[in-house]
């Protein structure tokens, strides 16, 4: 599109976009798609209808203020125990002396006892945001939301990883980021995230299960146990007795365990850091005819003939995307498969920005994944949308 005409168009959409008008209605034809489209870029919603934004006042600002500072003591009170500790809704409540007591005998990361008046406060904050319930002298006990939540492992760790400073901290580096066009979790760190969870067991241990927790009962990602069921997005039932799955960054190998529990006559290897493939031998050890090894997916991968990337390029900028995409070309045979699992944009806006702020990655559109897997060498066969959902499957074949 000619400069000028962007610009008209970004006018436009500045004039609009507080109305929430119907672009396409709206604007002469032709400069309507073009606006929907840069539109959707900046973070507007798909279909050509724009989010209408009618607070006349500023207290959606005070709610983001204090939903910010109430995950940040969410976070804490989870990492010391105290959210542990709390009693159930049919019981009186506890003092925070008490609750510390409590995770004491449970906890090394538990406050130190005299820290009983600083997560009472807290407790409160927590409690005005509705996670917990408090009573007018101060005894503390689970509400509705706080009971499900200890007990969901996939929230625990949604919660443990996703608000924890190493992933938090990053985006307080933006503004910085930005000067500097820097990634802002080197910036924080000193080095890639990948780097910093092979030296942060703990930080790796959530967000391993975090990644587990996703496949296994996540909402969109719920999808992925069809995946490994179904032929819903791939022909598995079409392929040889003994076929091998590589399940390239495969994490602690739940994706691969639940292909081989489904199809008991494929075997299958996981391929990730060396850390994490420890972690998915002890998982997959269980499983008949799964193996974890250590390896990049820079380099040669096992032999396989279906390989699987699920999460992976999301990761990645465009040039190292097409080098892991090149480097898994490489290792195929003339006919085995590729299946690429990932959000598309529009739908994975929640994800976008945090792809960029905590691993230099980003979501990217089905024309862009194909864009790219057509410059690796790869010939699209089918994008089935999984569910319904913002998750997709693209399987591929190597061009000849
Ligand atoms: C977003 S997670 C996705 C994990 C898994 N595929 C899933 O969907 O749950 C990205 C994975 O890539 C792995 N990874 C990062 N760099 C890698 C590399 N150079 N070689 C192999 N795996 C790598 C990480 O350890 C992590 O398990």
């Amino acid at each position: 599109m000619p400069r000028q005409t962007l610009i008209a168009c970004c006018s436009f959409v500045g004039t609009y976009a507080f109305g929430g008008l119907d672009l396409a209605a709206t604007l002469p034809p032709g400069v309507a798609a073009g606006a929907t489209a840069a539109v959707a870029a900046l973070g507007g919603v798909a279909a050509g209808r724009l989010a209408k934004s009618d607070d006349a006042d500023d207290r959606w600002l005070n709610d983001w203020t204090q939903k910010t500072r109430g995950a940040a003591a969410l976070w804490a009170l989870m990492d010391c125990g105290i959210v542990d500790a709390l009693p159930d809704r049919d019981c009186p409540g506890l003092s925070s002396a008490e609750l510390i007591a409590a995770a004491r005998e449970t906890s090394e990361r538990a406050p130190a006892a005299d820290a009983a008046d600083a997560v009472a406060r807290l407790l409160r904050h927590l409690a005005l945001l509705k996670f917990c319930d408090e009573s007018p002298t101060w005894r503390f006990r689970h509400s509705a939301r706080s009971r499900a939540f200890v007990s969901d492992d996939l929230a625990r760790s949604r919660a443990l990883s996703n608000l924890s400073p190493a992933l938090v901290r990053p985006w307080w580096r933006v503004s910085e980021a930005l000067q500097q066009n820097e990634a802002p979790f080197s910036l924080e760190h000193g080095e890639g995230a990948w780097d910093y969870l092979s030296r942060n067991e703990r930080d790796a241990s959530h967000f391993d299960s975090l990644m587990k927790g996703l496949s296994e009962k996540g909402g969109a990602e719920r999808s992925l146990v069809a995946l490994g069921a179904s032929d819903a997005a791939f022909a598995w039932s079409e392929l040889p007795q003994r076929s091998r799955v590589i399940d390239v960054g495969g994490g602690e190998g739940h994706l691969l365990a639940q292909i081989l529990k489904n199809h008991p006559h494929f075997v299958g290897t996981c391929v990730d850091r060396s850390d994490v493939a420890a972690r998915a031998s002890a998982y997959l050890s269980n499983v008949a005819g799964a193996e974890a090894v250590a390896g990049s997916f820079f380099e040669q991968l096992p032999a396989g003939d279906v390989y699987v990337l699920k999460w992976i390029l999301h990761d990645w900028d465009d040039d190292d995307a097409l080098r892991i995409l090149q480097a898994v070309r490489k290792s195929m045979t003339a006919d085995a498969r590729l299946v690429v699992l990932e959000r598309v944009v529009g739908d994975a806006r929640a994800t976008d920005a945090h792809m960029w702020v905590c691993f230099g990655g980003k979501e990217r559109s089905t024309a862009a994944f194909e864009g790219l897997l057509g410059d690796a060498g790869f010939v699209t066969r089918s994008i089935t949308p999984l569910d319904g959902d913002a998750l997709v499957a693209i399987e591929c074949e190597t061009r000849q």
